[in-house]
């Protein structure tokens, strides 16, 4: 994967970063997720702010999270308050959804999502999901019966056009498999910078991690620890193998997760709208876990929690073959 870039960065922040992409873009290692369950406008701008004023440079959004206006509102906050120098100092993610995976449609999504964030270009942009489902605004579950044939090339190409016009300045996809990697490579003129997929302890993607180290595509974890979903039986949060090892260590499990995941060459977008969380999330860089650690951890049993299927209405019958798309790799 990506190496982790020298003191040239343009941003001074203590969160260490990765050099993305053909030209060696800085991406920080950990960056700030903005799905929030319930969603609250308020709540999510603040932890924008905090997570700014703490040295999170990262901030992950995308058309669907509905979060791009305040995440812009609480850039531009951080802008004009002087807790941010310059737009430069700031990495954005945000992603296509899959109502917009339609080759005439990435642009304009771009577009409308630039102006929610107030912003002249996104660091990174994303296909959030290697489908493509009846335009509509971006929606979730969707019905199986929309769901369409994708034309990865055509998408692809709207891909690289965003990024030759210059509104993003890195390309990549989110949720992809090895196949769908290869299938994306072999039609590529610009190659994925990163792939972003959920990734932690209980989901530890071996396969697609040596792939994408092979391709130079950088790997970032989502749900890293282990979602926001049913928060007490979160097989991260909740696991008896990373508790013991927090406790040896005198480090948190949420901080065993995340170093883990740093240490497999990975950056990250964690989610906590809580000050000393967010503090906890980003003091990760100067310890290391052992051999012995790493050992316990990677016998630590498979579980991936976020599929295709929690995307789709349960009812209902899709004319084209997805089976593709939620392959799980080992
Ligand atoms: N590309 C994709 O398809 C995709 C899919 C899912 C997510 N994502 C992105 O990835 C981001 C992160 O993933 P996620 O939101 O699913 O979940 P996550 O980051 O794995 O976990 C977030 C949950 O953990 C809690 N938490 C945070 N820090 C903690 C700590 N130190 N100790 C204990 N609990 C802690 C948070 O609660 P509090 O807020 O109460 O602290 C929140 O409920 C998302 O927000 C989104 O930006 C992308």
């Amino acid at each position: 994967m990506a190496s982790l870039a020298g003191r040239s960065s343009i941003r001074h922040s203590k969160i260490p970063e990765f050099l993305v992409g053909p030209s060696g873009q800085p991406m920080p290692a950990v960056g700030l997720g903005t799905v929030s369950h319930p969603f609250v406008e308020d709540e999510v701008r603040a932890a924008v702010l905090t997570a700014l004023e703490l040295g999170y440079r990262h901030i992950d959004t995308a058309a669907l999270y509905a979060s791009e206006r305040v995440v812009g509102e609480a850039m531009a906050e951080a802008l004009q308050s002087g807790i941010v120098a310059s737009r430069e100092e700031l990495f954005v993610t945000s992603k296509v959804w899959c109502t917009q995976c339609h080759p005439e449609l990435v642009l304009p999504s771009l577009k409308e999502s630039l102006q929610n964030l107030q912003m002249e270009y996104v660091d990174l942009y994303l296909i959030h999901w290697p489908m493509a489902v009846k335009p509509s605004k971006p929606h979730f579950p969707m019905k199986r019966e929309d769901i369409l044939p994708m034309d990865l090339s055509g998408v692809w190409q709207a891909m690289e056009e965003c990024h030759r016009l210059g509104l993003a300045k890195m390309i990549g996809v989110s949720n992809f498999t090895t196949k769908k990697l290869q299938e994306l490579l072999s039609i590529a003129k610009i190659p994925p910078a990163v792939n972003q997929v959920e990734l932690n302890p209980t989901w530890q993607q071996k396969k697609l991690i040596e792939f994408c180290k092979d391709k130079s595509i950088q790997v970032a974890a989502y749900s890293p620890l282990g979602g926001q979903r049913i928060p007490k039986m979160n097989p991260v949060r909740q696991s008896d193998v990373l508790e013991e090892i927090g406790r040896t260590r005198g480090k948190s499990v949420a901080q065993i997760s995340l170093r883990w995941i740093y240490e497999q060459g990975a950056s990250m977008v964690v989610k906590s709208l809580k000050r000393e969380r967010l503090k906890e999330n980003i003091e990760i860089f100067d310890w290391e876990l052992s051999d012995g650690d790493r050992s316990k951890i990677g016998q630590i049993p498979q579980r991936k929690l976020i599929t295709v299927q929690n995307l789709l209405c349960p009812e209902g019958i899709s004319s084209v073959d997805i089976s593709d798309v939620d392959v799980f790799e080992m």
